[in-house]
């Protein structure tokens, strides 16, 4: 059964990006074991749909220079007009409830990964369509940057591990009602 999944890396402060240039040194100068716990490979090899903001669209876009890495389709959220790019991206906006039926069906029974920002995630589990939370935790403070989830949101600890450097984590996320 498909799963929406924010999977991310986090300051032990909850920031996913720096401030003020939304730099991600100090995640790209820290290692994850690839063959570690809740690694990149393994979670990538069960993903159907990626969903994100514009932010980390024009962040993957400028930092990929340009080549698109993703192979599945991908549903970029945003109010304005953005650059193409050479890949099944759709551009989409507003209400996340009407744009996840069509992601999921796109996954074809792997999951749906948020790749972030941190309110998308939020977004979907407004509307209790939010299943899970995997975070990397990295050894540093930011201090200021991207939320990492900017709202209450109960969860309940399903997974702890270490890998390299990083505290892994994986959630489930609790509904005080099921809305699903
Ligand atoms: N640490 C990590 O592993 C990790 C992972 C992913 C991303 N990142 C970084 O984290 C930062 C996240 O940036 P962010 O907090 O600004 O979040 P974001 O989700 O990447 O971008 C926010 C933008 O997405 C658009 N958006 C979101 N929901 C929308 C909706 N329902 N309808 C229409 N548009 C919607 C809006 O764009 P408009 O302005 O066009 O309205 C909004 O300003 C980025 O710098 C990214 O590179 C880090």
């Amino acid at each position: 059964m498909t799963r929406t999944i924010f999977y991310t890396a986090t300051s032990l402060d909850g920031f996913i990006a720096d401030e003020p240039d939304a730099s991600l040194d100090w995640l790209m100068s820290r290692q994850q074991d690839g063959n570690g716990p809740m690694n990149y490979d393994a979670f990538i090899a069960d993903v159907g749909a990626v969903a994100m903001g514009r932010t980390t669209y024009e962040w993957i876009l400028e930092h990929e220079k340009g080549a698109w890495p993703y192979a599945v389709p991908a549903w970029v959220f945003s109010n304005h007009d953005l650059r193409e790019v050479d890949g099944d991206v759709r551009f989409v906006s507003g209400d996340v409830s009407e744009h996840h039926p069509a992601m999921v069906e796109a996954a074809t029974g792997k999951n749906v990964w948020v790749v972030g920002g941190g309110d998308l995630a939020g977004q979907l589990a407004d509307v209790g369509l939010l299943d899970e939370l995997i975070v990397y935790i990295a050894p540093v403070f930011l201090g200021a940057g991207a939320p990492l989830f900017p709202r209450h949101q109960e969860l309940a600890l399903t997974e702890l591990a270490r890998n390299g450097e990083f505290a892994c984590a994986r959630y489930e996320v609790r509904y005080a009602a099921d809305t699903r």
